[in-house]
């Protein structure tokens, strides 16, 4: 009888199991499970902190005095505290450089700020009990420009594009992921991503999930999580993980999302999707696209059910717009400036979005406008020679390698 009953109980536990992986889902190629989600909660001796649209990063300040570094992941982050007589320094990361603190204190804790870019330090001074909301008005609902560009690797065209967004206006950039193509450049986009000129949401790219060995979690724990969403001036922005196929296509936090979002009735005016993967290939004779077992369709039916008009993803290196069953796909891709090369002059571009208050999202193609000294990814060599591409190759070695070794 004993054994009986502990047969059941290693079954029970055993389907258990299997049903808390199928949920949580599985990510190939390279089979890994979804990763939890990350912590939106913070103690330290005399203080408790709830994170809203943030999330606790690695620790980039030389000075020991504080005590976290959060980032925003949407431009409206907030931050509650509970504290007793505390004194804490918190820097937050990625914040709009014009959003202005609101401070809302019961016992008139002391709250100084610093502003720096897009990186805010914080003292909070609380000589007693205190509840704190800490919130950024981001201001944008006046309306603005946003811009958006993905595989831009970690190097020298990555800081081109961050600032290419800025001298065309836009207030923070959507990055559609890959920014990892070689050895170093992971550190380097996440220092890039730190101190950038305008806030950044990214998206995770193949190459940043899974190069030589799984790597998102360097993602999670310095830029973010995979899979978030906020609404500013009637617009919704949706990013969701496209970076390894799901499977099931519904499973993960991708899918509690997505499933959580289409629950609750939506006012917005216009919602868009921005991810690494096209849901389809937009070139002739390629199916670079996801590829998970009836990932698409899901995507597809979830994106309907949410109202989305466009779906913004990068990962094939190019620029292009697909109509797919009234979902307008727009590619935007060209982060490294590859096609300059091909094309021998420059022809890159970039995608900007213009939000309004009761209008639609207005997106227009933009120069990228890359310096030949800034196209130096090791990428290119690496795609010419492998496309076969050997008169570009030349021409591409000859001028700028012999240029930029001078
Ligand atoms: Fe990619």
């Amino acid at each position: 009888m004993a054994s009986r009953r502990s047969f059941l109980l290693a079954s029970g536990m055993a389907a258990a199991g299997l049903g808390y992986s199928y949920h949580r889902g599985l990510r190939y190629p390279r089979l890994s499970l979804e990763p939890r989600a990350l912590d939106s909660a913070l103690n330290t001796q005399g203080a408790q902190l709830r994170l809203t649209d943030l999330v606790a990063i690695k620790q980039r300040s030389s000075n020991s005095s504080v005590n976290f570094t959060l980032r925003a992941v949407t431009p409206t982050p907030s931050l509650h505290l509970l504290t007793q007589g505390t004194q804490l320094e918190v820097e937050i990361n990625n914040v709009l450089p014009n959003a202005k603190l609101r401070v809302q204190t019961q016992a008139k804790s002391d709250i100084q700020e610093q502003i720096d870019g897009i990186n805010r330090r914080l003292k909070i001074s609380s000589k007693s009990h205190d509840e704190i909301t800490l919130s950024w008005e981001h201001g944008l609902d006046d309306g603005f420009d946003f811009a958006v560009i993905g595989d831009t690797g970690g190097g020298l065209e990555l800081d081109w594009c961050l600032n290419r967004a800025v001298e065309l206006g836009a207030q923070f950039l959507l990055h559609l992921g890959d920014f990892n193509y070689t050895a170093g450049e992971y550190d380097r986009a996440i220092h890039q991503f730190h101190h950038a000129p305008l806030p950044c949401y990214i998206s995770l790219g193949n190459h940043d999930f899974n190069d030589s060995g799984l790597m998102y979690h360097r993602f999670l724990a310095e830029l973010g999580p995979l899979n978030a969403h906020f609404t500013v001036a009637g617009t919704r922005f949706i990013n969701i993980d496209t970076a390894a196929d799901f499977f099931p296509a519904q499973a993960g936090l991708r899918g509690d999302m997505l499933q959580r979002l289409a629950k609750v009735p939506s006012s917005v005016e216009n919602t868009l999707m921005f991810s690494h993967s096209p849901l389809r290939d937009p070139r002739p004779n390629d199916d670079h696209e996801v590829g998970g077992i009836n990932e698409v369709a899901w995507l597809l039916s979830m994106a309907n059910n949410l109202n989305t008009s466009d779906y913004l993803c990068g990962h094939v290196h190019h620029s292009a717009e697909l109509d797919i069953g009234g979902l307008r796909q727009w590619t935007a891709g060209e982060g490294l400036g590859h096609e300059d090369l091909i094309h021998q002059r420059q022809v890159a571009q970039l995608l900007l979005g213009r939000v309004e208050i009761g209008r639609a999202v207005a997106y227009r193609w933009q120069d990228l406008s890359m310096p030949w000294s800034m196209h130096t990814s090791p990428t290119h060599q690496h795609k010419l020679r492998r496309d076969q591409r050997e008169r570009q190759w030349k021409w591409y070695s000859d001028t700028h390698l012999a240029m930029s070794k001078t």
